[in-house]
Formats: C-alpha cells, structure tokens, sequence
C-alpha cells in the first residue's frame, strides 16, 4: 500500500500557524507601537506570543520586554527576533532598534525590578482570564510593574449580547471562519464551534484545522481548544476601578473613536488611580 509522502512531512507547528492566520492582522500592530512609540519605553507586553506585536515595537526603536508562558511561542518570538536584528540597517529606525528580552512567566505573578513606562495586552490577551481573582492578580501585576503616571493599554472583544443569547441557544455549530494557511502539505483551512455560557460569560472555542485534499476531501484534522471570558463596558471599567486604576481613554477601534453598537473591539488605556499622569495625550 502506497502512503501519501506529504504525510511524513511534520505539520506546521502552533506557533508558525498563529503567524501565518494572523498575517494579516496590522492595525492593532500600528496601534500599540504608536502607544509604545508616546510611552517611550520602556514597555512590558503581557502575552506577547510569538512577538507579532512585540517586535514591531522593537522595531520603532522601543526597549520592549515580552513576557508569555508558553515556552514554544517565545522560542518562536526568539527566532524572528534573530532574523530582524540581522536585517540590512537601511530598514531600521535612526538610532537602531529597541532590544525586545522574552521571559517565561504567568501574566498573574510576575516581577521585575525596573518599572515600565506602558504594560500592553493586545489581541485580548487577558480574556484568558477566567476567574475575577485571575484577572485581579493580572491587573495588580500590571500595577505593581507600571511607573508612576504609567499606562495600561488593552483591547477586548466587545460583545454583542443580542448576537451571544441567539447563539447560546442552539446547538455550537462549525462556522467557517474565513482564515486559511499553507504549509509543506498543503493548504489549511480554520472552523470554529463556538459554545456560550451567558451566566459564567466563558465562550469555549473549538478550532478545527482541515488539511484539503485534492478532490476537496478533508486529508488531515487537528483541534485547539480555547476558553475566554468576556466583559461588558462597565463591568470592565468597574473591575479597573476595583483593581486601582482610572479609564483614560476607551476606544471602539483602531484608529481612535468611542465604541459602536456594531464595533468589535475595546481599547482601554488606563493608569494608576491617585497618581499624577505623563504628558497629556494628544487625542480626544
Ligand atoms: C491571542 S494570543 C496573543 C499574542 C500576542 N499578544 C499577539 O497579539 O499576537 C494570547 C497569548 O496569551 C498567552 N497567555 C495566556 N494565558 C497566559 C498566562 N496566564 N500567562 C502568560 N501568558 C498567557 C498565550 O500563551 C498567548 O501567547
């Protein structure tokens, strides 16, 4: 019996397969450099993951430290860091690019001597907190990392709840989610089942790689699973209160504004309650 050669060909690994899904996704990029580039530095990323974030920020001259606690992404993010500081200097900002350090650790207990002038979460890291006192020792780790007058900036999935009680309702279908990738095997496409628990607010994700085979056959299938909480507005802006902080601003996208019925994100900049601010920021 004959077997497919593709097969013996490892699949690509978790971590090339977040870069590859989400190569496409720049302006929440944009967005926290330029938050970096006003803080100055240094800046703390909470969750950096295989540094799509992080390295941009290295690579506006920022000092950036990346913290995750999944080994296998930051030896990813280590990798790419090699290749950029090896890239001709014509590319590079004047005065060089900023250092970006990795650290293994959990976003709920951690410590570093030198405080930051900005910790960052972005693309919903602290979603994968679960629990409220998960998300009160992320928050008070965050705080005790911030310099006076430093600043928190995060985004969140901003719910739609008409759309998650409808949801919630029937049973979690496999929805395309319109995101694919290649690798040496071929071409992979993403589903998600989506289960909603309205009382807890998790959502329990399940994605499912489908490797297509010629006659439009599924070859080969892998699965991750992912639990996430979500906030509302004011929950999120209570449980910044409860944890020491004042909202400075609240963004319903990228490029600025407040939230919209139909926008899908939150973006918080928050900094510590009762201590005097930085520069005062440039925008409304
Ligand atoms: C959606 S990814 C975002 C990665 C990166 N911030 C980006 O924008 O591409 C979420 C990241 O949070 C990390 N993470 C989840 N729970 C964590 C925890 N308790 N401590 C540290 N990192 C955590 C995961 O390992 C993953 O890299």
């Amino acid at each position: 019996m004959r077997t497919d050669p593709t097969l013996e060909r490892p699949a690509i690994s978790a971590a090339g397969r977040y870069d590859a899904l989400h190569a496409d996704r720049t302006a929440d990029v944009a967005f926290y450099a330029r938050e970096a580039a006003a803080a100055g530095g240094p800046v703390l990323e909470v969750g950096c993951g295989t540094g799509r974030v992080s390295l941009a920020i290295a690579a506006a001259g920022v000092q950036i430290t990346g913290l995750d606690r999944d080994p296998e992404l930051l030896s990813r993010a280590a990798a790419k860091r090699g290749a950029q500081e090896e890239s001709p200097s014509d590319v590079r900002p004047e005065g060089g690019p900023g250092r970006l350090s990795l650290v293994c650790a959990d976003m709920r207990a951690y410590a570093f001597r030198r405080p930051f002038a900005a910790v960052m979460m972005p693309f919903r890291v602290f979603q994968s907190m679960l629990s409220v006192p998960d998300q009160l020792a992320a928050l008070a780790a965050a705080r005790v990392a911030l310099a006076p007058g430093g600043r928190l900036v995060l985004d969140l999935f901003d719910p739609r709840l008409d759309v998650l009680a409808e949801a919630a309702e029937g049973p979690a279908a496999l929805a395309d989610t319109g995101r694919s990738f290649h690798d040496a095997r071929g071409r992979w496409r993403e589903r998600v089942a989506a289960r909603y628990d309205l009382e807890s607010q998790i959502v329990d994700l399940t994605y499912v790689y489908e490797r297509q085979a010629a006659a439009g056959e599924v070859a080969e299938r892998s699965f991750e699973r992912l639990r996430v909480r979500y906030f509302t507005r004011w929950e999120f802006e209570h449980l910044l209160a409860r944890a020491g902080y004042e909202v400075e601003a609240l963004y319903g996208g990228w490029e600025g504004g407040p939230p919209t019925p139909e926008g899908e994100d939150m973006i918080w900049i928050a900094t510590k309650r009762g201590v005097r601010r930085r520069a005062t920021r440039g925008r409304a």
